[in-house]
């Protein structure tokens, strides 16, 4: 039997405590023993600061895809795995096609309108998306969005072979901005990715276009967004994530009609899709595979 344990948050403990107890192969700890754990299914919602206790411990298996808490865990030596789930791909597809489509189609200002007022409005064909980052969630958003006719342009570091147009490297990364009319930021929260949404990043987007940032806070200059907009350089932004969460009341984004925020519900581990790949990588853990998605401390992410 496999020692395992869990650090999450009240939402998710109890289906992953009700499938450890009963899974064949593993004895879940429960909080008393917790540190007595050979792997840890973890979230960044659990209270656990401290990791020095779990001197047996071979993995720690991230439920949220960023695992930027964790590896800024100084007392956190063992590997990292971080969840890669197509519950999370869904997720973020969704969120980022509803506010696309309800934007083209102008449907908040219809509703606070309520006037008969037709106007013609351009297909998706006719609009560009650029999609910085294209990790796991880029590239499943980046072909949702193809899928519907949209003009996609990806953004990444290294070459890629996508099935969209793309960029590489810092030096492409203005012009990729400048063709788009929707950018959305979905890079992990790393030294290189800080701030990466500036000022200058916010100038070479066209005047009318729309930043979607459900990646990270740590990505965005808040003080730039709210220039860029004062400036009208950009049009408004949709953000999910925020350097401090939950965003605190006075913050000024909330007087910012021009900033619509939700509360990081972008794309939500969901338990129903995680379990299948918790289990297979514990079941390559049980078999001496190597584990899947392991992050790397050189990279951040
Ligand atoms: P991946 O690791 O699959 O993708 C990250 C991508 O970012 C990679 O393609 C990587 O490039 C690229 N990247 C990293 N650093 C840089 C850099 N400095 N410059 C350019 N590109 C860079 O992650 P996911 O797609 O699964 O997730 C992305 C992020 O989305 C998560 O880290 C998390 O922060 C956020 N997220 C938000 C959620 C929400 O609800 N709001 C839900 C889930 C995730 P390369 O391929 O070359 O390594
Ligand atoms: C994640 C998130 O990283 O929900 O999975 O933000």
């Amino acid at each position: 039997m496999i020692k395992v344990g869990l650090a999450v948050g009240e939402k998710d403990f109890a289906p992953y405590a009700d499938w450890l107890r009963v899974h064949p192969q593993i004895e879940y700890l429960e909080a008393e023993r917790r540190a007595e754990a050979e792997i840890l299914l973890y979230t960044p919602e659990s209270d656990l600061m401290d990791f020095r206790p779990f001197s047996q411990l071979r993995y720690v298996q991230s439920l949220w895809a960023g695992v930027e808490k964790l590896l800024g865990n100084s007392t956190l030596s063992a590997p990292i795995c971080r969840l890669v789930d197509e519950g999370l791909s869904q997720g973020m597809r969704e969120y980022c096609l509803a506010y696309i489509l309800s934007d083209m189609y102008r449907l908040p200002e219809f509703a606070r309108a309520r006037t008969w007022t037709p106007q013609e409005l351009p297909l998706a064909a006719y609009r560009t998306v650029a999609i910085v980052g294209c990790g796991v969630l880029g590239q499943s958003v980046g072909r949702a969005l193809q899928n519907l006719n949209f003009q996609v342009i990806g953004w990444s570091r290294s070459e890629k072979s996508l099935p969209f147009a793309h960029e590489y490297g810092e030096e492409n990364l203005h012009k990729v901005l400048n063709m788009a009319d929707y950018v959305i930021t979905l890079l992990p929260a790393t030294k290189e990715t800080e701030q990466i949404i500036n000022a200058e990043f916010l100038a070479h987007m066209k005047p009318n276009s729309l930043l979607i940032n459900p990646g990270r806070g740590s990505l965005l200059d808040e003080n730039a967004l709210l220039m860029a907009l004062k400036n009208a350089e950009i049009r408004g932004a949709v953000l999910d994530v925020f350097a401090v969460e939950p965003l605190p009341d006075a913050h000024q984004f909330w007087q910012e009609d021009r900033i619509l925020i939700t509360p990081h519900i972008a794309a939500k581990s969901r338990f129903e899709t995680a379990i299948a790949v918790v289990d297979e990588n514990f079941q390559r853990f049980a078999r001496n595979q190597p584990l899947r998605y392991q992050v790397s401390r050189e990279q951040g992410y």
